[in-house]
């Protein structure tokens, strides 16, 4: 009796493998009979892209940590320019910028300081060399933006710097006046963010 009931057991352990074993190679089938579908790949690829796009650019605060990163991608900084390293230095440590990055590392940083008429100042936008064109700017200064605490935000360039005044033209940033006597020939040129209204033009409004 206890013999029969050993090889019963073994009998049904046999056809539960098989069962098994049967289920799982015709799951195998249906898999890779599904993932051969090109509609099926095309969706996969459309999902990857995606997520690429979504899940590689962050911006984030930079820390004290960040500056030697920061430092690589400034072509100042990175043509040996001391001073310029040390301002990325001082901007780290104060938590004053932001960075955007992806797995590659930084691709450009901000710094917004509120030391200009207590209103919010975009002292820096950069962009690293390779990651130009490629919209990191104008989402830089859209996270600078909100980041901003103070009712106006302003920037300034050179006048011959143009691809920065076609960048904030670009993202809807206004001209509001000239300054001579910084930079010899190259006077500097400030912007208002759009979000901001010229007090003038609330008043007269008003
Ligand atoms: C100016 C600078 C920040 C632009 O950054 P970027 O990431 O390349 O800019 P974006 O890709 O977001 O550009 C957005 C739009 O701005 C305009 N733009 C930016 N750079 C341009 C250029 N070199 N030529 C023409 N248009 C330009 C375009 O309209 C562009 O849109 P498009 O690419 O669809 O045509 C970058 O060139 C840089 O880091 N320069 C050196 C540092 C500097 O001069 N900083 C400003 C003074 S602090």
């Amino acid at each position: 009796m206890t013999g029969d009931r050993g090889k019963e057991r073994r009998v049904q352990e046999a056809v539960r493998r098989h069962g098994r074993e049967r289920a799982f190679a015709e799951a195998e089938h249906v898999i890779s009979a599904l993932l051969a579908d090109p509609q099926v790949q095309q969706a996969g690829a459309q999902v990857e892209a995606a997520e690429t796009e979504l899940g590689t650019e962050v911006i984030r605060h930079a820390n004290a940590s960040d500056w030697p990163g920061v430092a690589s991608i400034d072509s100042i900084a990175a043509s040996g320019d001391d001073a310029r390293r040390a301002s990325i230095r001082r901007w780290c440590e104060q938590g004053l910028v932001l960075l955007a990055e992806d797995a590659s590392g930084p691709l450009g940083y901000s710094v917004l300081e509120y030391t200009f008429f207590e209103q919010g100042f975009i002292t820096m936008v950069m962009i690293a060399p390779t990651a130009r064109r490629q919209g990191v700017g104008a989402r830089l200064l859209k996270a600078t933006e909100a980041a901003c605490t103070s009712p106006k935000l302003f920037t300034s360039t050179n006048v011959s710097n143009h691809p920065m005044q076609l960048l904030l033209q670009r993202v809807g940033w206004s001209p509001v006046g000239l300054l001579y006597g910084l930079d010899e020939g190259d006077p500097e040129l400030f912007y208002l963010c759009p979000g901001a209204q010229p007090r003038g033009l609330v008043e007269a409004e008003g």
